[in-house]
């Protein structure tokens, strides 16, 4: 079979760039540990209450671990729990959510915090807040009646 010089030249070029890409993929998932961020962590959402860290919303101080608190938010339509916080500022943070019966958002104005809660499943994010001041947590997912009343406060504190 006689390959014209072009044609050699591009199944080389297309193979190789198969070669990159597949081994960029093989690396990040294999050797960095990179994982689709949904469905790690499963919760039974009719027990949301008595789970740990669940049954104790709120923030909390953590020692030993790559963040120093952890913020705990539990969401239910229409209200999330705690309905106000307050954050020390430049502090690491991990914030750990999830919901008792429908899918509803977790928006964090202002921010580029925004996660979707879905019920059975735990949402995770670790952040900084730099800026002092007052954040609202919003839904952004449509969850019902009172959807648009669905709100907590975040205060960061020097
Ligand atoms: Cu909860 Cu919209």
């Amino acid at each position: 079979m006689h390959l014209h010089k072009f044609e050699k030249i591009w199944l080389i070029f297309g193979v190789g760039m198969l070669i990159v890409f597949l081994s960029t993929v093989g690396v990040s998932a294999f050797y960095l540990g990179n994982q689709p961020p949904s469905c790690l962590a499963t919760i039974d959402p009719e027990k949301v209450d008595e789970t740990a860290p669940f049954n104790k919303p709120g923030l909390k101080k953590v020692e030993g671990k790559d963040w120093d608190y952890e913020l705990v938010f539990v969401a239910s339509a229409f209200n999330y729990n705690p309905g106000q916080v307050q954050v020390p500022k430049g502090a690491k943070v991990k914030v750990i959510a999830t919901t008792k019966d429908v899918v509803h958002g977790f928006e964090i104005a202002g921010t580029n915090i925004n996660m979707m809660l879905e019920p059975g499943y735990i949402s995770e994010i670790v952040t900084t807040f730099d800026k002092a001041g007052e954040y609202t947590l919003v839904c952004n997912e449509y969850c019902g009646v009172g959807h648009h009343m669905m709100t907590s406060k975040i205060e960061v504190v020097e």
